[in-house]
């Protein structure tokens, strides 16, 4: 596995940039049921990439179809510029973990992960070696001779995606690997098989609807929503500078404000946001703004484009705290300051004021131009 590593890690200098794994105009159909909308994508060699979604939105649809298990109705497959839309599963070399974790229950943790070497007729002194660096590195070199029923969810899916490498794909697709499991093994399982994919230089496309780990593993986020990808970037953009209402509003907590445009900024609530306005927008024309909690910051009262309110609640989160703040005209501002600022000793019904830092506004739903 390590000479693999090497030879992987010369790969990726030697086409660094070009994509490894194309996805074209992707489209599947139940009936008259669209699942996957016609999705483009592209994964760089080595880049792991997470389809993030509600349940329903066709993750698994499009994640069958790459594997090969789906035909797709439209559009196409591509591998390091090779066309392998038509291609068997396992002609493709991609590793699949399902989204259960599927392993074969009348065989052992040691018999599921020698499978695909086996069914390639790999001599057997080789395969026992590979199987037992793999259960090393994902830590169930104990657990051999179990059966999947004596096993843990937490070990059932290292083995499962044990079987996956030991297929050694240049691709690895995961469906919810995590989602049998409870928070703390999730967390500590997360950046293992983050720090795994790394090391063998493996280009992942993992799913989830887990948005906290969609950024905490990912080079880019898909956020995918009903069939389509929506936006698509580095964790750092879709968190900052989400395109859609939806974006925002299924990553994170944010503050999404209708508002006017007017001469100067966008008007919002009695006050006025100092806010360059792209061109094309109309004085008096309805806006959907978004803010981060962290981005309103407390003010003065009679501060240029301060928003007055009074306390609803304060929420202690460890690190900061959360108040959540009635304006006037109904309007619900949330904002989240350090909990050792000077928010620490706020009251509910307490008069505050609080105003954006302008440079993190962000206008929503527009097409870009
Ligand atoms: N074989 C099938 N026949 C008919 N409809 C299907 C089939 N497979 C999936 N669908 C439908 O296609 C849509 C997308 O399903 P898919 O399994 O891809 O969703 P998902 O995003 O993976 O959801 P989840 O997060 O719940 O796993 C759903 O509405 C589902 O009901
Ligand atoms: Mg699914």
């Amino acid at each position: 596995m390590l000479q693999r590593a090497d030879h992987i890690a010369s790969q990726r200098s030697v086409d660094r940039g070009g994509p490894h794994l194309v996805v074209e105009g992707l489209a599947k159909r139940f009936g008259g049921f669209t699942a996957v909308d016609r999705v483009d994508l592209e994964i760089g060699l080595g880049e792991f990439v997470t389809l993030l979604g509600d349940s329903g939105c066709g993750k698994t649809t499009l994640l069958r179809m790459i594997a090969g298990f789906a035909a797709p109705d439209g559009g196409r497959i591509l591998r390091h510029g090779e066309d392998v839309t038509y291609l068997a599963p396992a002609a493709r070399r991609m590793g699949f973990v399902f989204q259960s974790y599927a392993l074969f229950p009348t065989k052992t943790a040691e018999q599921n992960i020698a499978f695909a070497p086996r069914m390639a007729g790999r001599p057997r002194g080789e395969i026992r070696k590979r199987v037992r660096e793999l259960a090393e590195m994902v830590e169930i070199d104990r657990l051999l001779d179990r059966y999947p029923h004596e096993m843990s969810g937490g070990q059932q899916q290292r083995v499962a995606l044990a079987r996956a490498l030991a297929a050694e794909p240049q691709i690895l697709l995961l469906d919810e690997p995590m989602s049998a499991l409870d928070a703390r093994i999730r967390a500590k399982l997360r950046a293992e098989l983050r720090g795994l994919v790394d090391r063998l230089g493996i280009t992942t496309l993992y799913v989830t609807h887990d948005q906290e780990e969609a950024l905490a593993m990912s080079d880019r986020v898909a956020v995918m929503r009903a069939g389509r990808i929506e936006q698509i970037g580095t964790p750092n953009e879709i968190y900052h500078r989400p395109v859609s209402r939806f974006v925002a509003d299924f990553i994170g907590v944010s503050n999404i404000l209708n508002g006017t445009a007017a001469m100067g900024g966008f008007a919002v609530n009695n006050a006025l946001w100092d806010f360059a306005l792209p061109d094309g927008i109309a004085e008096g024309e309805t806006l959907t703004v978004m803010i981060r909690p962290e981005h309103m910051l407390p003010c003065g009262f009679d501060d240029p484009g301060a928003v007055c309110g009074t306390v609803e609640a304060v929420t202690f989160l460890g690190s900061t705290l959360r108040v959540l703040i009635n304006c006037p005209d109904n309007l619900k501002l949330i904002a989240e300051q350090p909990s050792t600022s000077a928010w620490a000793g706020l009251q509910r019904h307490a008069a505050i004021a609080v105003k954006p830092d302008l440079a993190q506004l962000v206008l929503l739903d527009r097409p870009i131009s």
